[in-house]
């Protein structure tokens, strides 16, 4: 399996229907009719909201560091078997602070999966949710600040239009002065201009999905000129409909350009794929020889947070 590091996904979104199921059952929480649908069907979704609805109507199983540890387990054993080296992993605090969770029971449980890792080298950056606004993720900022040792960086995620990057430009400036890492999603549901937001008014590292900077050339020029990362994520861009079919994806178009793009799942237990099953994709579909898969997975270390001697290394 080609060596990789998976550096969009989301830690909630690998919860699978038969972990789902039994944290259920573990907890005694009633799941949400259309919950568990995916034992038996794929989930369907019209777009990124109708997705959002289903992943935090799951959300409420877990309950207890033992369960953030299961999940995050779970996670890492199959990410070892994608050929993941390294991954540098999602979670939403203050969706679990919503359900009643404490944050150190967050923190203790992935804490722990993560520094059990012996296989993939991980790390977990803290999403602030965008439609929660400034003041509540400027708030998360504070609250998480005595466990600053266990996330290396943060992020911007959930229902994108109408929550700009610039709205975040406080709790960014914070971050940073904390010496944390910061990426955004952007360029997934926004057009452009969140992308150009999240660059200078955000000063993101890497964009999550950025797909959409496709449609502005002039950023398309600043994005290979800078090297700045791009995470894509093939199936969960079908799964969503912000592309009509994969065939009509741009990442054929965005390395052609010469951007610094790699393939990820972004939440592969919805959208049917894991690190592996989307270079798999991807490859079928626009028929990849070797030289460009070993490059969508340079590219994936290069983009890491990790240093260079671990980068090479992996590679
Ligand atoms: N949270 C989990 N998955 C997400 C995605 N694809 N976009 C925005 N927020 C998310
Ligand atoms: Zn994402």
């Amino acid at each position: 399996m080609l060596p990789k590091a998976e550096l969009h996904v989301h830690i909630e979104g690998t919860l699978e229907p038969g972990l789902l199921v039994r944290l259920a059952a573990r907890n005694g929480v009633t799941l949400p009719a259309a919950g568990t649908r995916g034992r038996t069907d794929r989930y369907r979704f019209t777009g990124l909201q109708s997705f959002l609805d289903l992943y935090y109507a799951n959300l409420p199983v877990l309950r207890t560091e033992e369960d953030f540890h299961d999940l995050a387990r779970a996670y890492l054993v199959r990410a070892a078997s994608a050929g993941v080296r390294r991954a540098e992993i999602f979670f939403d605090p203050q969706a679990h602070l919503a359900n009643g969770v404490p944050l150190e029971v967050v923190f203790a449980g992935l804490s722990a999966a993560v520094e059990e890792s012996a296989e993939v080298s991980a790390e977990l950056i803290l999403c602030f949710l965008r439609d929660l606004g400034a003041q509540a993720a400027e708030e998360m900022l504070r609250a998480a600040m005595p466990f600053r040792e266990r996330f290396t960086g943060v992020g911007l995620d959930s229902a994108e239009a109408g929550f700009p990057p610039s709205l975040f430009r406080e709790v960014f400036r914070r971050a940073a002065a904390e010496g944390l890492h910061r990426v955004a999603h952007a360029g997934e549901e926004g057009g452009p201009d969140y992308v150009w937001e999240a660059l200078d008014v955000l000063g993101a590292e890497r964009i999550d999905h950025g797909i959409r900077a496709m449609e502005d050339p002039v950023l398309v020029g600043r994005l290979r000129d800078e090297r700045i990362p791009l995470t894509v994520c093939p199936l969960s861009n079908v799964a969503l409909n912000v592309v009509p079919s994969l065939a009509a994806h741009p990442l054929p178009a965005m390395l052609e350009e010469g951007l610094l793009v790699s393939v990820h799942s972004d939440d592969p237990a919805y959208f049917g794929g894991y690190a592996d099953d989307n270079f798999a994709a991807v490859q079928r579909e626009f028929g990849l020889d070797e030289d460009a898969l070993a490059l969508l997975a340079r590219n994936s270390f290069d983009s890491c947070f990790a240093s260079e001697k671990d980068r090479e290394r992996w590679k």
